[in-house]
């Protein structure tokens, strides 16, 4: 601090005090520049090894004597010239904190490094600039653990450790920091338990420990925090009680303790807590009842107890807390009445109930809750005149009412929910028609009003719904045509109108229904031909129009169904011959064409020879090679059947794939050849056989030998894959090393030594270190091989293991946002840390491997460019097709919002589960695009989200449709993309209350 003359001083005789402070300033001055310049030359050996690629340290130079660090960037001083203040927040900085020597910053208070690349170790001496009051390392890659000498800075009032990699237990020795407001150690993998000396953290306000690998109970002393007004701890492995002691926390606001193992009951004197604002336990073992006392915390705004195992009735008290707005309690095991005064607060907006054994009639004051936004009732014994007890909600979006015991009739007055999106009574006993006023809804997305007794038409008012992607009206007693009217759903995915009395013929604008995926027309009374525009469902994959009435033969424009996996068409009057064409159906998994009047050979397809005998049974004279069949009599005559539209699919495809083979083809041949003549025109690149342009931490040569004896010369035994650029091989090197090495299709190419910012690029890219970004450890420019050498990945490619139902199993939604996050971070890097920014030109699932932890990691960056010649066709080689922005196509022009409508792309395919190639276009439809239908979109393959991962994928969701805006200009960027995701997703993480 500066050595201002302190009081005492002026009050001495006027020479005295001028030389007081003439000696005061002098000798001062003297100190200070001795440590302003030993703090300057610390600061620069720091910088030396650090990589700043926006040349934010520019200003890092030579200090004046005058005024030493003090005006560097980032610096502040004291009176003294000593540096008190480093703030390098979001600076890009790459390098770690070895080389900082913290013990030659004596003044030092603030010191903020958040939101850099900082990896390795904290070095334990960190803690030698003991007047430090302010650190944070928050959102770097640090790993290791947190020394223990932490515990020496005891003037620290916060201290941020969150969104790094820190893996040991947390030291006791932080309970030392008396003075702690604020302590972050969130999202890192530390584990051990919650250290028994935080309760001595007296000022502590704010303690996030969330996303971590936490074990043991929490202590019963925990409410010594006195002064807590934030504590999260959600999703470690915690375990025990609730401490009864934490209701001591008068100042509480945030409670997070959700998504742990805690069991036991919720404390009796929970009403204690007056200052809870947001109360979040979901997802624990928590049993027993709630307590009566929880009608006492009149601040509580948001509810979350959902997915234990509580039991009992919902306190009546529940209508005494006058804030709420989210009351959550689905899926426990809780019996009785709602309470009468849910609504009470006339703030509810989001209420869920689903999956417990309530019964009764629903409150009353729920019937005039107009703010309600979101309600699921369904799983319950709930029972009353649902035409009575519901009323208008005019910001109602999604309401779930399904398998519980209503009855009446459904109420013309739902038609005045105008925000619905999704609406669902299915299961009850609700008699009478459904009311044209339903077609008013025309944000309606779903629809599902299956096993219940209606009776009457469809209106034809539900035409109007063109938002509708499901329609689920089966299971009921209606009666009458299916309106051609429907055929202006064209957002349709998923139709079942099964199980009704529906007569006469199947609508031909059924055709319309580009996108249906899933039609069940089974059960009814339908009648006359199947009609050939169902041909035009190029998506269908479910079509099941079984125990009908149908007659006709099978329409030969089946075959362009390519996407079919299964078909009943089973107990109808279908008559003739199976189209020969249904031999391009390979995606045909089940078959059941029984009890018809069908004849002739089978065709050759495998779901149908491979069939079980009782689903071909009951026809006429089928016949060929398929168990329960006779075997076809030659003589017997069959109709050829050769579909129009069969060979006219055939036709757009096979000649995109050949093309592209000779495409490929070409290529390969041209390089050879060129080559060859370089080869032999290039004098002065012969004689050098091993001309190696290797940077690596290896040595050149033997670099190379040593690839091509553990590949055995690329021996096919090695190989691991193959993708547009060449082929990978594993390699063992000595050391037990393992990398990918990826052999380039073209041998060396002479060019390359003439382009030295080629070799500059190889060079930044051998360089670059970033957690999602594969490591290269070198390249090699030979005659006979060229290759680049990776990091190995165990686990392979994104793709592969979205392509393995079991793999992909493993991958649940936390991993699957991490993925998009660490895919994003890395481009993000790659277009803006990097100088020039390097554009990698095919991001595809193939192209980001996951280690152990699931952590995505970008491959390939640069080959792309590296293999561009000025040869104009090489352009073609870049690029996944399905992943290539689309104005590529026309100006062959490389940006980085080409990898940036790559990664939309990417990141729907991970939410999807698989290629979004059909969605793409459809997301220019209004109620997509708004993220409504993303729930349909999820990858049914693993358990749905939970509502906090739910807005997360929404926020992703918009961000990807976003990236693959027409104009590459009206994309984000990825330095954006990559923002909106860390901030979003913490803001989220910070418990903010949601709306
Ligand atoms: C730290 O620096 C950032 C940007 O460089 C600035 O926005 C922020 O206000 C600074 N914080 C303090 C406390 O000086
Ligand atoms: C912390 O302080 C103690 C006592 O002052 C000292 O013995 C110890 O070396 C310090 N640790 C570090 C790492 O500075």
């Amino acid at each position: 601090m500066g050595a201002s003359p302190s009081p005492t001083f002026k009050n001495c005789s006027s020479s005295l005090s001028f030389l007081f402070v003439f000696l005061i300033v002098f000798g001062s001055s003297a100190f200070d520049f001795a440590t302003s310049a030993e703090e300057a030359a610390a600061l620069l050996l720091w910088k030396t090894g650090l990589q700043d690629p926006h040349a934010r340290l520019a200003s890092w130079q030579h200090p004046s004597k005058a005024t030493g660090p003090c005006t560097w960037f980032a610096i502040s001083c004291n009176g003294a010239m000593s540096v008190t203040k480093i703030n390098l927040t979001k600076s890009g900085l790459q390098g770690t904190l070895d080389g900082f020597s913290f013990s030659l910053f004596p003044n030092l208070e603030y010191f903020d490094l958040s939101v850099n690349s900082i990896f390795g170790a904290i070095p334990s001496q960190i803690s030698q600039p003991s007047k430090l009051v302010h650190l944070d390392l928050s959102a770097n890659n640090l790993n290791g653990s947190i020394p223990s000498s932490f515990g020496n800075l005891t003037n620290l009032t916060y201290l941020n450790l969150c969104r790094n990699f820190l893996n040991s237990s947390i030291p006791l020795e932080i309970g030392n920091l008396s003075n702690l407001v604020e302590l972050y150690l969130n999202t890192n993998n530390l584990t051990g338990s919650f250290p028994p000396t935080f309760v001595d953290l007296k000022r502590l306000r704010f303690l996030y420990m969330y996303e971590n690998m936490l074990v043991g109970s929490i202590p019963l002393e925990i409410g010594n925090l006195i002064s807590l007004s934030h504590l999260s701890l959600y999703s470690n492995n915690l375990s025990g009680p609730i401490p009864e002691s934490l209701c001591d926390l008068m100042n509480l606001t945030v409670l997070e303790l959700y998504r742990n193992n805690l069991s036991g009951p919720i404390p009796e004197n929970i009403g204690n807590m007056k200052s809870l604002v947001v109360l979040n336990i979901m997802e624990n073992k928590l049993s027993g009842p709630i307590p009566i006392s929880i009608g006492d915390l009149s601040r509580l705004e948001v509810l979350y107890i959902r997915d234990n195992l509580l039991s009992g009735s919902i306190p009546e008290v529940m209508g005494d807390l006058m804030n709420l707005v989210v009351f959550r309690v689905a899926r426990n095991n809780f019996t009785g009445h709602l309470p009468q005064n849910i609504c009470k607060s006339g703030r509810l907006n989001n209420f869920t109930a689903n999956g417990n054994r309530l019964s009764g009639r629903m409150p009353e004051s729920l019937r005039n809750c107009t703010t309600l936004y979101r309600v699921r009732l369904d799983g319950n014994q709930f029972t009353g005149n649902i035409s009575e007890d519901f009323g208008v909600y005019p910001n109602l979006d999604y309401i779930n009412l399904s398998d519980n015991k209503f009855y009446g009739e459904i109420s013309h007055k739902w038609g005045k929910s105008l925000q619905l999106t999704d609406f669902e009574i299915a299961g009850n006993n609700i008699t009478g028609s459904i009311p044209p006023e339903i077609g008013n809804l025309t944000q309606l997305g779903l629809l599902n009003l299956s096993s219940n007794h209606l009776v009457g038409k469809i209106p034809v008012e539900l035409g109007r719904l063109t938002s509708m992607v499901k329609l689920i009206l089966n299971d009921n007693q209606l009666s009458g045509g299916i309106p051609q009217e429907l055929g202006s759903l064209t957002e349709l995915e998923y139709l079942d109108l099964s199980a009704n009395n529906l007569s006469q013929s199947i609508p031909s604008s059924i055709g319309d229904f580009a996108k249906l995926h899933h039609l069940n027309l089974s059960k009814n009374k339908l009648s006359h031909g199947i009609p050939i525009q169902l041909g035009m469902l190029l998506q269908l994959s479910v079509l099941d129009l079984s125990h009908n009435i149908l007659a006709g033969e099978i329409p030969t424009e089946f075959s362009s169904l390519l996407s079919l996996v299964t078909l009943n068409l089973s107990h109808n009057n279908l008559s003739g011959v199976i189209p020969s064409t249904f031999d391009d159906l390979h995606g045909l998994e089940f078959v059941d064409i029984s009890n018809n009047q069908l004849c002739g050979r089978i065709p050759n397809n495998k779901a149908l020879q491979e069939a079980p005998v009782e689903a071909l049974q009951g026809n006429n004279c089928l016949c060929g090679n398929a168990t329960g069949l006779l075997p076809c009599n030659n003589s017997l005559r069959e109709k050829k059947h050769k579909s129009r539209t069969g060979s006219k699919v055939v036709h757009i495809i096979l000649p995109s794939v050949v093309g592209a083979i000779v495409i490929a083809c070409g290529i390969y041949i041209t390089l050879l050849r060129r080559n060859k003549c370089e080869q032999t025109e290039e004098g002065d690149m012969q004689p050098k056989e091993f001309e190696l342009r290797t940077i690596s931490i290896f040595d050149g040569k033997l670099f190379y030998e040593e690839i091509i004896k553990a590949t055995e010369d690329f021996d096919d035994a090695y190989c691991i894959g193959r993708g547009g650029f060449g082929s990978v091989y594993k390699a063992k090197l000595p050391l037990d090393n393992l990398v990918a090495v990826k052999k380039l299709h073209t041998p060396s190419d002479g060019e390359w030594s003439t382009r030295k910012e080629l070799l500059n690029e190889v060079k930044i890219l051998t360089e670059i270190r970033h957690r999602n970004i594969v490591k290269l450890y070198g390249f090699c420019s030979h005659s006979q091989h060229s290759f680049l050498v990776y990091e190995y990945f165990e686990r392979g490619s994104l793709f592969s293991i979205l392509d393995n139902d079991e793999e992909a199993k493993k991958l649940d939604w936390s991993k699957r946002l991490n993925i998009i996050k660490g895919v994003a971070h890395g481009l993000s890097y790659m277009h803006s840390n990097v100088s020039p920014p390097i554009v990698h030109r095919d991001i595809s699932s193939k192209n980001i491997l996951l280690d152990d932890e699931y952590e995505a990691c970008i491959s390939d960056f640069g080959t792309a460019k590296l293999l561009e010649s000025n040869s104009s066709n090489w352009t073609a080689v870049a690029g996944t097709f399905g992943y290539v922005a689309p104005e590529f196509a026309y100006t062959l022009k490389v940006t980085e919002k080409c990898d940036v409508y790559s990664f939309g792309v990417l990141a729907l395919e991970v939410i999807q589960g698989k290629h979004p190639s059909n969605l793409i276009g459809s997301l220019l439809s209004p109620v997509i695009r708004e993220g409504k239908m993303l729930g349909d979109l999820l990858d049914d393959r693993i358990a749905p989200p939970t509502d906090i991962v739910l807005v997360e994928l929404t926020t992703v969701f918009k961000l990807a449709v976003a990236c693959l805006h027409e104009n590459p200009r009206f994309r984000p960027t990825m330095y954006d993309i990559s923002q909106i995701i860390s901030l979003e997703i913490s803001d989220i993480e910070k418990g903010q209350v949601e709306r």
